[in-house]
């Protein structure tokens, strides 16, 4: 491919270039992933109002995310296994994100660790936290967060158990890869990821190894992982994690009116609209169709984000006009970085800048700050109409 263009050519670049585990376990979802491909096709619902004849010089894209700048409002996802995506990967995103002048996050389940991020990027970023049953390392781990200048701690609240994507059993996923026949024929076919991989130390979870009492290989993390996310998670927990953090504090995979308002007199500073990307509750709603309930309930009391879905800027300004201060891109900057390394996140973050730019010109509007519902057909309402039967 010549020049990708497009989040699509991106993905077409990923799945050509990653091991296949490693892509399918970007581009899947939950069961029959029926809200995974929700979140993507319900964007397409909502029309946008084509107005002329207004003045469309000096446009900005700039915005706030938890009072924090940001050139555009959109922000890395926190994603797992992201270093397994390209060697070094989430070292990659942080740069290639700060260097376009928008957050990233990473997560718990990240193969750089926090340590990695603050020694090879030298800038603030945004961290994801699961809670754990231990306790002890969750404490750790958020004294680890602040020591590595973490500016925003993202906590997860829909993932306490696992919705099972039907191609990671069937691919054996793990990191590094399961030396199984069809492993090793397939990683045979990715040379130039292998060898970046080959060329660097990390390839475990960067987080946990080394940090909890007896998980010092990767077997004996999968079993503590997959006993260690805890079921009990609960509104307490998110007042011990707040007080324990004292920064910025944003709730993550917030899907239905009543948690939102649950968050929003948890005193946390936003939440995140998500269905975890689809890859949680199969059958729940897609994250834009959810997005205006939350509004209503919520809106001017705590600040909304929103992701899941987003791949161009219409996306964006879509999610914008329905009420989002800020979004967050997940598979949109993996395939990226699957594609082309830091260089595949920094196309992708160039692509949505242009498609959010020229659609914000487009609806008549030179300040992003200034996206509401009047850019939309039929209004608010209208979306909310053409969203309900989805
Ligand atoms: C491969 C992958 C791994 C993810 N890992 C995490 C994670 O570790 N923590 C988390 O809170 N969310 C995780 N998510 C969810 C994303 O943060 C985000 O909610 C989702 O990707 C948004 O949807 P999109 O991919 O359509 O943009 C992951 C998503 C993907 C695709």
């Amino acid at each position: 491919m010549a020049q990708p263009l497009t989040i699509e050519d991106l993905r077409i670049m990923a799945k050509r270039r990653v091991p296949r585990m490693f892509y399918d376990y970007a581009d899947s979802g939950a069961w029959t992933e029926s809200t995974y491909r929700a979140n993507e096709q319900d964007f397409a619902a909502v029309k946008l109002r084509q107005r002329v004849a207004v003045d469309m010089t000096n446009r900005t894209l700039a915005s706030t995310m938890v009072g924090q700048p940001v050139a555009m409002p959109v922000a890395l996802a926190p994603t797992g296994l992201t270093g397994m995506q390209h060697a070094d990967g989430e070292i990659l995103a942080a740069r290639a994100a700060h260097k376009a002048g928008v957050p990233f996050t990473l997560s718990t389940m990240s193969i750089c660790s926090l340590e990695d991020i603050a020694n090879h990027v030298g800038q603030p970023f945004w961290f994801q936290l699961y809670v754990m049953k231990d306790r002890d390392f969750i404490s750790r781990l958020i004294q680890r967060a602040k020591a590595a200048g973490v500016t925003a701690l993202v906590l997860t609240l829909d993932l306490q158990i696992l919705g099972q994507r039907h191609k990671d059993v069937r691919n054996g996923l793990s990191a590094p890869p399961k030396p199984t026949l069809m492993n090793m024929l397939n990683l045979a076919t990715k040379p130039r990821w292998c060898l970046k991989m080959l060329d660097t130390p990390r390839r475990g979870f960067g987080n946990i190894v080394g940090h909890v009492t007896g998980v010092a290989d990767m077997s004996s993390l999968s079993s503590w992982t997959a006993d260690q996310f805890d079921p009990k998670l609960n509104w307490d927990d998110v007042k011990w994690i707040k007080d324990l953090w004292g920064g910025k504090l944003i709730l993550k995979g917030i899907l239905d009116a009543e948690d939102a308002e649950m968050a929003a007199q948890s005193g946390a500073d936003a939440i995140i609209v998500s269905n975890h990307g689809g890859r949680q509750l199969d059958g729940a709603l897609s994250s834009i169709a959810a997005l205006p309930a939350i509004v209503d309930q919520v809106g001017g009391r705590i600040e909304i984000l929103f992701d899941g879905g987003i791949r161009s800027g219409q996306d964006v300004i879509k999610a914008l006009a329905l009420g989002a201060h800020g979004t967050f891109i997940g598979r949109a900057f993996l395939y990226g970085l699957g594609a082309m390394g830091e260089a595949g996140v920094t196309r992708c973050l160039d692509i949505i800048r242009k498609e959010l730019d020229v659609t914000m010109a487009l609806c008549g509007l030179r300040d992003i700050l200034d996206v509401d519902a009047r850019i939309l057909v039929g209004g608010r309402e209208g979306a909310v109409k053409a969203l309900a039967g989805r």
